[in-house]
């Protein structure tokens, strides 16, 4: 299959975060059994594939991003036994299965972190990280680790390493041989294992300057000037990691996770021979705001379509605050510095729910790929009154921020929480409503707006992949374009209804139209 017929170029990825998706054993922690039980909603949802959370062994620091073995399972998600079972069942119901690739850093519990640490300085063992003397005192240099304070951490012999993450979370040596040919071990081994594909964690990090000079108080923009994102070394592993990968016949795909300032960096990752894909997070931080949306659409679309890649569109995922809660704020975006300044902030859920509504009959509506957040199709909010005693997030520690609010454990069934199974972190009463028990049959729901949606992007060729027209004389505020074949989306985020066009029958819509209109923050699919 070449890039031009991928599966990915029109897929809906629904993200399963293990741990809390849901719990077949009863102890609190979802597990791949509990996925396994799952399939048959997912199947009926309508999506396409899986992107899993990390499975691997680990110490769970945060949350599996820290891989102590890459090619095991961790015991409180199950064996890697149940792990192949649960990819044969996947493709028996005819989803595809894509798994998280955690290439920049391992956990300090991994092996060859044990081994650099016994082995000490100037060891080879050393050289698969980054190891260096301090300065006095001070660490070798000025970086600061994503979680807060400083990205080194000393040993007793006196080294500092390198963590651009938590201490827990060495960083890898991409110049270093033999790490590389240990990832190309690693992506064999789960391609062997039948996975279609990796999402690819922090893939703008990889690459440092081997320098590793201060950033000073003014970091340089993300990209070739910034000693340690969006290096251009790094595409140099991608293109040999798409070598790895074709030689599995060409329909097995990367996704990019990387965080960058400007889309046109991004669409050098998905450059042909390199990546497949990557994550629209220009899309999930844009506010809701009709002229911002559409300007992110087609940058997007004209960034993409140059190198020949489709788009992606994202509302949610584990790593950020989800979308019905900022859709409720009076401040509905965010940059990405400062994800969190908002947290806790007054939030509508009556109108974050009906523009959440709205954009998903956007973002599926849109020309590409789409990923759905296990929980949104639920329509559930961030919680933000977590126990602290019960926060596992290491930026909780570092730096009084939490994700665990995105991470509450799914509502199944019953009318009490723990909603169908025990929970690691307490759900709120009230999403009493929203369970997938309640929601399934209830034609206003959330599950079912999802469903529908994502059953008419099967049947109707003019969705997924290809182009849209924007409506040349849309009103003030409103999101109208067309696709062919007789398909046509209009999202309205003016201050007033608009008049739905005649010519189309409404096959869906987000909140029902009164006389003829479509209410504000409300989206209507005509075909
Ligand atoms: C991005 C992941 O999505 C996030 O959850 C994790 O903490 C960091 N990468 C570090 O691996």
């Amino acid at each position: 299959m070449t890039d031009v017929a991928g599966w990915w170029r029109d897929a809906v990825i629904y993200q399963v975060y293990i741990r809390s998706f849901a719990d077949a054993d009863g102890d609190g922690i979802g597990d791949i059994d509990g996925v396994r039980l799952r399939l048959p909603y997912l199947r009926a949802l309508g999506v396409d594939a899986l992107w899993l959370n990390p499975w691997y062994r680990s110490p769970m620091v945060d949350g599996g991003y820290d891989v102590a073995d890459y090619r095991d399972i961790d015991p409180s998600f199950g064996t890697l036994a149940g792990a192949e079972e649960l990819i044969a069942d996947c493709h028996h119901h005819g989803l595809r299965v894509l798994v998280d690739l955690v290439p920049n850093h391992t956990s300090d519990q991994h092996a060859w972190f044990r081994e650099a640490v016994s082995a000490g300085p100037g060891s080879a063992e050393r050289a698969r990280y980054w190891f260096r003397p301090g300065r006095g005192d001070a660490p070798p240099n000025d970086w600061r680790s994503s979680f807060g304070g400083s990205a080194w951490t000393q040993l007793p012999d006196g080294e500092w390493y390198l963590h651009l993450f938590a201490p827990e979370q060495p960083d890898l040596n991409w110049d270093n041989p033999e790490v590389l040919a240990e990832f190309d071990s690693i992506l064999r081994f789960w391609l062997d294992r039948g996975v279609d594909g990796f999402r690819i964690d922090v893939a703008h990090g990889l690459a440092k300057d081997a320098s590793l000079p201060d950033i000073g108080a003014e970091p340089p923009p993300r990209g070739s000037a910034h000693p340690h994102w969006d290096r251009d070394e790094v595409h140099e592993i991608y293109r040999r990691w798409r070598r790895v990968i074709d030689a599995y016949g060409g329909d097995r795909e990367f996704v990019a996770e990387a965080w960058l300032d400007d889309i046109s960096r991004l669409a050098r990752y998905v450059r042909p021979h390199e990546l497949h894909t990557a994550f629209n997070f220009d899309f999930l931080t844009c506010p809701w705001d009709a002229a911002a949306l559409r300007a992110v659409i087609d940058k997007t679309l004209t960034a993409l379509h140059a190198v020949g890649a489709p788009a992606t569109w994202v509302l949610s995922n584990h790593d950020v605050v989800r979308h019905r809660t900022r859709y409720g704020r009076a401040e509905t975006g965010f940059a990405f510095a400062d994800r969190r300044r908002l947290y806790g902030s007054p939030v509508d859920l009556a109108l974050g729910e009906r523009r959440a509504r709205a954009a998903a009959l956007l973002s599926l509506a849109l020309p590409g790929g789409a990923y759905v957040y296990q929980g949104e199709e639920l329509g559930l909010w961030e919680v933000e009154d977590l126990p602290v005693s019960l926060i596992r997030d290491p930026s909780w520690a570092r730096a009084g921020e939490t994700r665990d609010g995105c991470r509450v454990p799914l509502p199944w069934s019953g009318t009490e929480p723990p909603f169908g199974g025990a929970a690691w972190l307490p759900q709120p009463r009230e999403w009493e409503v929203l369970t997938a028990e309640r929601q399934t049959g209830d034609p206003d729901s959330m599950l079912e707006l999802y469903r529908r949606a994502l059953s008419l992007r099967k049947e109707l060729p003019a969705l997924g992949d290809g182009g849209l027209v924007w409506e040349p004389d849309a009103r003030r505020g409103v999101l109208d374009f067309r696709r062919e074949p007789g398909f046509r989306c209009l999202v309205n985020l003016s201050d007033s209804p608009v008049v739905v066009p005649s010519g189309g029958s409404v096959i869906a819509s987000s909140a029902p139209l009164t006389s003829g209109r479509l209410p504000v923050d409300a989206a209507v699919w005509l075909g």
